[in-house]
């Protein structure tokens, strides 16, 4: 133990680290929990408690190296990662007790420069600043709006659609005016898009009538693709574009747990020349100097009752290896956050 202004830290922490990457599907045994001493800061450094972390689809393809904005992950580092953490010791204008988003990574303690902190409202849930405030939430905002630029009266399709990403961006699709189909990987969740979340239709993916029931939940077609999955669902939706529809393409999770990754679907270039669609790949980076108009819209639709974001939480840091297999196999909804 020892002592930082008012607060107590222990000489020890927990962190989970990556034992080996992945060879095909993410199992927990690719992590190893193991105990270190806690870092002491030096002049200019902030020393942070971990609250909760978030995990999201797009970690897995950094541990495939494919996703390089992700960087590289390595065997037998700190698993990467971004929580909301307190603040144990003062610099750069942060005093103890404050509560901070930081790239803590899967563990207790982590140690920062100033600059890499962003101060939080210590009121807001820490779950709501990892989801619907956070990476995904802006992910979303920005992805349906600027880039499937929808209107009123589309039809927009969401894939993962009751994942992190995808439950924000169909509700938003709604708001907006879309009339919004979602895809997910079972019958309950399908339910939940439609009877808890507004979405005008949902579908099984995994059904063997998937493709009559594409056909039949979109009527008019598709406007807009929210694509977070790529593969067949991608081609499917290719298939299905409006004249000058656009397609949003976020993520391609269905590639992500593999070490074999499919190539890409059949209509490219082909469709979008006829159909003149549009199809653009975003991060949301690149919009980070509009972060705050997309909060506080989205706070304000919370408020309104509008937008209602899910949470799936698993309690402890040695359940998140766990809470990242599930993710994958789609057994969470909303987004997945590790209390600490
Ligand atoms: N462009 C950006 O800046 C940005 C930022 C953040 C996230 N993303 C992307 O957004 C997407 C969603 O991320 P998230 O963190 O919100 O994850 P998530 O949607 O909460 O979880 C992943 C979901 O993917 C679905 N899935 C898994 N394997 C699949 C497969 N083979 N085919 C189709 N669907 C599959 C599962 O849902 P079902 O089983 O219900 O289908 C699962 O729930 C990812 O592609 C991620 O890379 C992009």
């Amino acid at each position: 133990m020892h002592q930082t202004g008012a607060m107590t830290v222990p000489a020890e922490h927990r962190q989970v680290m990556i034992a080996s990457l992945p060879q095909g599907r993410l199992e927990p045994s690719d992590f190893a929990v193991r105990t270190a001493a806690v870092p002491v800061p030096g002049e200019g450094e902030v020393l942070c408690r971990t609250i909760a972390l978030t995990i999201g689809a797009g970690q897995r393809a950094g541990l495939q190296g494919s996703a390089s904005y992700a960087g590289a992950p390595e065997a037998g580092r700190v698993m990467g990662g971004t929580g909301v953490a307190e603040v144990m010791t003062a610099a750069g204008g942060l005093l103890p007790g404050d509560v901070v988003w930081a790239p803590t990574g899967w563990q207790e303690y982590s140690m920062h420069a100033p600059k890499v902190l962003t101060k939080l409202d210590p009121t807001i849930d820490a779950a709501e600043h990892l989801g619907v405030l956070g990476t995904n939430g802006l992910t979303a905002y920005f992805g349906v709006r600027d880039v499937g630029a929808v209107q009123a009266g589309d039809t927009m399709v969401v894939s993962a659609a009751a994942g992190s990403v995808g439950h924000i961006a169909g509700q938003i699709g709604t708001i907006l005016g879309a009339r919004v189909v979602g895809i997910v990987g079972s019958a309950d969740k399908a339910r939940l898009l439609t009877e808890r979340l507004g979405f005008a239709a949902a579908l099984d993916r995994r059904s063997s009538d998937f493709r009559a029931d594409f056909k039949a939940a979109t009527p008019d077609r598709i406007d807009v693709y929210f694509d977070n999955t790529g593969g067949d669902l991608l081609e499917s939706a290719l298939f299905r574009m409006n004249r000058g529809g656009r397609i949003a393409c976020c993520g391609v999770v269905s590639q992500y747990d593999t070490n074999n990754p499919a190539g890409g679907p059949r209509g490219v270039p082909g469709l979008l020349i006829n159909n003149r669609v549009r199809m653009e790949g975003f991060l949301v980076f690149d919009f980070a100097h509009r972060y705050d108009e997309a909060r506080a819209q989205m706070s304000t639709w919370m408020r309104e009752g509008r937008l209602t974001a899910l949470v799936t939480e698993y309690q402890g840091l040695a359940s998140a290896p766990q809470a990242f297999v599930d993710l994958l196999a789609g057994t969470t909804t909303g987004t997945t956050v590790v209390r600490l």
